[in-house]
């Protein structure tokens, strides 16, 4: 297949897909019109999720100015593959302008246009085409469904999908919908702690595949302590690294930018969580959370967790209520403050799961002239 455009180029595309059809076209001709076809072709395929099935022929053409770039795509037992040549006599084609595909990949909730797209079938002069689908209908169908409706998919049936656990062992889904949902159609940049699978190089990636999907816009990384970068794939990309270091979050954010939202599954001692937020939390993007799962484990002294006592600030749990306190910055008296008391914007608890808000959180506080003390407040006897 054509090479793909690189991160830096989809991150582009990606804006760019949420303007004008002439900032598109304008980014599609700087990046190259064929590496901008692969890459959308290729976006193409993940999404589709066409199963393996009967032998099916599609050919996809991607009209940019007076040239139409050919993609074979082929369905067999093994599922869908790429073909290096266009295909000869094709069960179906699907031709449409690559601004208008780009857009309805790259685009915004509402941006998915199919006006210029054409579809023709290769059997219908065969009379048994009248009587039983043919096997290139479905194919086209999930074609044109990944085009038509990115966002038309739920996060539980994502998790099932992909074999997360966020679904099953939790029931994360429908916080992650809450806070999630409305940043779905946003261009972000997403990290998670955690790959998945352990010891096991071979293993996880679930959860990426996951966010991939669920946020079609976003660039989305994975950090796990033991190398897992063969996962990287086109907008995800998995650095190894130990989330208890700085020097290694560092780099993270380096290679990455600054990020939208974090989500830490890694190692679940409290101590790593700690380290992990007191890095990321400062380069978070104003308007972005900050995740914590699993925080069960600040119960538990093998991760590092309390068992008696529940405030203690060394842990996660302990940690995160120090939190609410910093909402109020501005309402406490001689208060120390904490990095974080400008920007907590809210916290969120639910059952092992923690959103943090990043917001200015610089209100100005009540009046001064309002006594602090309950004694000295003006007129109510003591
Ligand atoms: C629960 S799994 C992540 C599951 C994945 N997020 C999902 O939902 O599919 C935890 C992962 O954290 C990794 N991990 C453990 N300690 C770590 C550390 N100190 N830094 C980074 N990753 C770590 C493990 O190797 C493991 O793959």
């Amino acid at each position: 297949m054509q090479t793909t455009v690189d991160r830096t180029g989809l991150g582009r595309l990606i804006s760019a897909a949420g303007g004008s059809a002439d900032g598109i076209t304008a980014v599609i001709d700087d990046l190259g019109a064929d590496a901008v076809a692969a890459t959308v072709v290729r976006e193409l395929l993940h999404r589709a999720d066409v199963p393996a099935g009967p032998d099916v022929a599609v050919q996809v053409g991607l009209r940019h100015g007076d040239a139409t770039i050919r993609y074979g795509l082929q369905v067999g037992s093994a599922g869908i593959a790429h073909l290096p040549e266009p295909v000869g006599t094709p069960d179906a084609s699907l031709t449409q302008d690559l601004t208008e595909v780009v857009r309805s990949l790259f685009g915004p909730r509402g941006a998915q246009s199919s006006a210029s797209r054409v579809v023709h079938w290769g059997h219908l002069e065969d009379p048994s085409a009248f009587d039983r689908p043919l096997p290139a209908y479905d194919v086209v169908r999930r074609l044109v469904d990944a085009l038509d409706r990115p966002y038309d998919i739920g996060l539980a049936e994502l998790c099932v999908r992909y074999g997360s656990d966020k679904w099953g062992h939790h029931t994360y889904p429908r916080r992650y919908e809450q806070h999630f949902g409305p940043l779905r159609d946003q261009p972000l940049t997403i990290l998670e702690i955690g790959v998945g699978g352990f010891g096991d190089q071979h293993r996880g990636g679930a959860s990426l595949e996951v966010w991939r999907r669920y946020f079609p816009r976003a660039l989305v990384y994975g950090l796990d302590i033991v190398d897992k970068s063969h996962l990287t794939d086109q907008r995800v990309t998995v650095l190894q690294g130990d989330q208890s270091s700085p020097a290694d979050l560092a780099r993270v954010v380096e290679v990455m930018g600054r990020p939208d939202i974090v989500i830490d599954d890694g190692s679940h001692v409290s101590a790593h969580l700690l380290a992990s937020f007191a890095s990321l939390f400062p380069v978070l993007r104003h308007g972005g959370l900050y995740v914590m799962e699993d925080l069960q484990t600040s119960y538990w002294p093998t991760f590092g967790g309390r068992a008696g006592t529940y405030d203690d600030p060394a842990t996660s749990l302990g940690f995160l209520k120090t939190l609410v306190d910093g909402l109020h910055h501005e309402e406490i008296v001689g208060r120390t403050p904490a990095f974080t008391d400008p920007d907590i914007g809210g916290v969120h608890f639910y059952h092992n799961l923690a959103f943090v808000e990043k917001e200015r959180n610089l209100d100005g506080g009540a009046p001064s002239w309002i006594p602090r003390g309950v004694r000295q407040r003006a007129g109510v006897p003591d």
